[in-house]
């Protein structure tokens, strides 16, 4: 294959998901330096959409590989139930609780050790209004081509066929590329009390 290509996930995919959120998740950089756990990142954000909601996950593949994936779900409530019930409890015995370790001391790995042992529910009043929501990451291979705009095309496509009306999104607030991204795309700022310091969230009507 040599032009880069949208296609539907498959099982064998899964490493390059882990690889590719690692690569682009220090706001939208390379995180690969910051953790010792090189999947810790993608347990979180990638894998068990993929995992578990394979019908709404698709990835970019080119000549080197697989370097782009986009996931997510129609409901949020219910998808963070089956963390519960079907991806938790595999991950958690692999990376310790730094519950004794006081935030501030906390490296990233144990961050995410943290949101893994005690995930943070997304504000109710997002979820209500914006059921869905998405994870798109595409390596600097394939950025800066219209490469985005299609994936985001064709899952949202995915998405409506599901009879979903609305999707929303976090954004590290330093990740001044996809707020942009997004806000040419048509995605608004969605304003949540209390605030998440440090994330945007954005909502789009289907
Ligand atoms: C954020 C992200 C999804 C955006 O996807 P992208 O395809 O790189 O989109 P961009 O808007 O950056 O690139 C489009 C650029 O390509 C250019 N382009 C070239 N050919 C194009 C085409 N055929 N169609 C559209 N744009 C094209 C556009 O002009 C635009 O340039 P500009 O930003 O200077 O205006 C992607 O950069 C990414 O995955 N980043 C890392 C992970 C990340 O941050 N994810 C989001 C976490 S919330």
């Amino acid at each position: 294959m040599s032009r880069a290509e949208i296609r539907p996930y498959r099982p064998g995919d899964l490493d390059a998901l882990y690889d590719i959120c690692l690569k682009t998740s220090a706001s939208g950089g390379d995180a690969s330096h910051l953790h010792a756990e090189p999947r810790i990142v993608g347990e979180i954000y990638a894998a068990p959409y993929a995992v578990l909601r394979p019908d709404l996950a698709l990835v970019i593949e080119d000549a080197e590989g697989v370097a782009a994936y986009m996931v997510g779900t129609d409901d949020t409530v219910a998808f963070d139930a089956r963390l519960e019930a079907e991806w938790w409890p595999r991950v958690r015995p692999l990376y310790a609780d730094p519950k004794d370790i006081p935030f501030a001391a906390r490296n990233a790995d144990q961050q995410r050790a943290a949101r893994i042992h005690r995930p943070i529910a997304t504000p109710r009043p997002l979820t209500d209004a914006y059921p869905a929501h998405l994870h798109i990451n595409l390596l600097p291979r394939l950025q800066g081509q219209g490469l985005g705009e299609r994936l985001v095309t064709t899952w949202l496509d995915l998405l409506k066929a599901r009879g979903a009306n609305g999707v929303h999104l976090g954004c590290s607030a330093g990740n001044a590329r996809a707020l942009r991204f997004y806000d040419r795309y048509g995605f608004r700022r969605f304003a949540v009390d209390p605030p998440w310091p440090g994330t945007v969230w954005m909502v789009l009507d289907l």
